[in-house]
């Protein structure tokens, strides 16, 4: 079979696979299992960009990086990928800074990867360029003679037209998307939302419901969500509940019943407005002051973009103010920490969690949702609460789903979750279960390339 090449900003082979938090390492394990190149960015910044990579031979596995300089980590990834393109795709445009510089250093950064990487090339590799920071790689690959079958993937949502026309350079970003031969979204909606783009701002016409002719291009737009490998993270939940940790942590609760809610710290998972609805629970439904605790592990993300600074500023002052508020001399109600932690020992809590908290204002899928579900003791097992917003509620009905921007729902969602029936909890978990099975990291894998080898 052809070797597959990923291409992705970020590179975390399985080793490092701890070191930092985000979805996208997670969901790529299974593709990692055939003859696989994997090409991004080390990491490392250095004083100019390379494109002479660094080269790790595995068994099957070859890693190549390449270091982004000063400018180019400036420009293309703190601002036209995270400040321009991440706002923008999250329906964010009060956040949403453009700098012709930022996107300059954008194309400029493709370029480079481009140059980096076609040497690397063989003719009959099938490549997977994913996420929003790479979207222009194909056209850039092709300007260096590479005609292989180029497949991309979003990892984030896709904004509708209204949105999309706050973007300057909108007609290249989305014309650049028509230069793969298969784009894949989370959902439905985000392939839609990409659809009526390529018509407007590219100029394609529609030929089906999921294929596009844009020039000279025929281009194939497939919904296929991302998910977990929910046996091995179930497993893992298991032996950690047996853990020192879980250990500790259980001694820490003396008895509370535990909510928990982990996320990278980024403005748009919804914290603000968790932390929020967590006070509110307390001066609605007092009864449960006392008798639960909150930990939310939020990872520093990004910390050189000033949006992600200023969020970290009211994360730490609002935690302050629930725990000033509510707490007692032996009671701290919100556990807040700012690091990652192994996904093991997450497991372990979320196994131990009678409440998932999962509540952003708009997220491509939400892998912490699967993961919560997947953790769960069938016995006993614990509710999820969910955003509308996030892609994962397009199947995960059985979650009680909230809308994020209601504090208030959320509030009464938490009561709801504390005090539902085992009955209830076992049903909803049942359902939930089987939707976290069937949309796997693996079914992921294969039907993506499927549809990019048969292309
Ligand atoms: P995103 O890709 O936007 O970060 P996802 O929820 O899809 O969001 O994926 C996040 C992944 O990163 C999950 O596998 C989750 O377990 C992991 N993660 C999130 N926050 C943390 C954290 N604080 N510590 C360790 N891992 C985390
Ligand atoms: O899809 C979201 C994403 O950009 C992933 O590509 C990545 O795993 C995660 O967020 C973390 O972001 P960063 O690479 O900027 O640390």
């Amino acid at each position: 079979m052809a070797r597959l090449v990923i291409v992705s900003n970020r590179v975390a082979p399985p080793s490092e696979r701890q070191q930092k938090a985000g979805g996208l390492a997670v969901a790529l394990k299974e593709a990692l299992k055939g003859d696989v190149l994997w090409f991004g960015w080390s990491g490392q910044i250095a004083k100019e960009t390379s494109t002479t990579p660094t080269i790790t031979e595995g068994k099957r596995l070859t890693v190549a990086t390449i270091d982004l300089g000063e400018q180019d980590y400036k420009h293309f990834y703190v601002g036209f990928s995270n400040s321009t393109l991440w706002p923008l795709f999250h329906f964010r445009l009060g956040l949403l800074d453009f700098l012709r510089e930022d996107y300059q250093g954008y194309l400029k950064t493709n370029e480079d990867f481009a140059a980096a990487l076609a040497p690397l090339l063989r003719p009959d590799d099938v490549i997977w360029i994913h996420d929003y920071h790479l979207i222009p790689l194909a056209a850039a690959l092709r300007r260096h003679n590479q005609m292989q079958r180029m497949g991309f993937y979003l990892h984030i949502p896709f904004a509708p037209t209204a949105i999309m026309d706050a973007l300057p350079c909108a007609e290249e970003i989305v014309s650049s998307l028509c230069d793969y031969d298969v784009v894949g979204f989370q959902t439905e909606a985000d392939k839609r939302n990409f659809m009526a783009c390529a018509v407007q701002y590219a100029g394609a016409e529609l030929t089906s419901d999921h294929t596009l002719s844009a020039g000279k291009r025929s281009v194939r737009a497939v919904a296929i969500p991302v998910g977990i490998d929910a046996d091995a993270f179930a497993k893992a939940a298991e032996a950690s509940s047996g853990s020192k940790e879980a250990k500790r942590m259980q001694e820490s609760l003396v008895g509370r019943k535990l909510i928990v809610g982990v996320d990278r710290l980024d403005y748009s998972k919804g914290l603000t407005n968790r932390f929020e609805a967590y006070s509110r629970l307390f001066d609605r439904f007092p009864q449960h002051r006392l008798k639960v605790s909150y930990l939310q592990v939020a990872a520093r993300s990004r910390e050189d973009v000033i949006r992600y600074q200023n969020l970290k500023r009211d994360l730490d002052r609002l935690c302050g103010k629930v725990n000033g508020k509510f707490a007692e001399f032996d009671w701290v109600p919100l556990r807040y920490m700012t690091r990652s932690l192994p996904r093991s020992l997450l497991a372990g809590f979320y196994r131990s969690a009678h409440v998932g908290l999962v509540t952003p204002l708009r997220d491509g899928m939400n892998l912490v949702a699967k993961e919560y579900i997947a953790a769960q003791n069938e016995e006993d097992p614990g509710v999820l609460i969910l955003s509308k917003f996030a892609g994962a509620a397009e199947s995960m009905d059985q979650a009680i789903i909230i809308n994020p921007y209601d504090p208030d729902q959320i509030a009464e969602a938490i009561h709801q979750a504390l005090t539902m029936p085992l009955g209830e909890r076992q049903a909803r978990n049942k359902a939930l279960q089987t939707i976290v099975r069937e949309q796997s990291a693996g079914a992921w894998c294969r039907n993506s390339l499927m549809e990019l080898r048969a292309c």
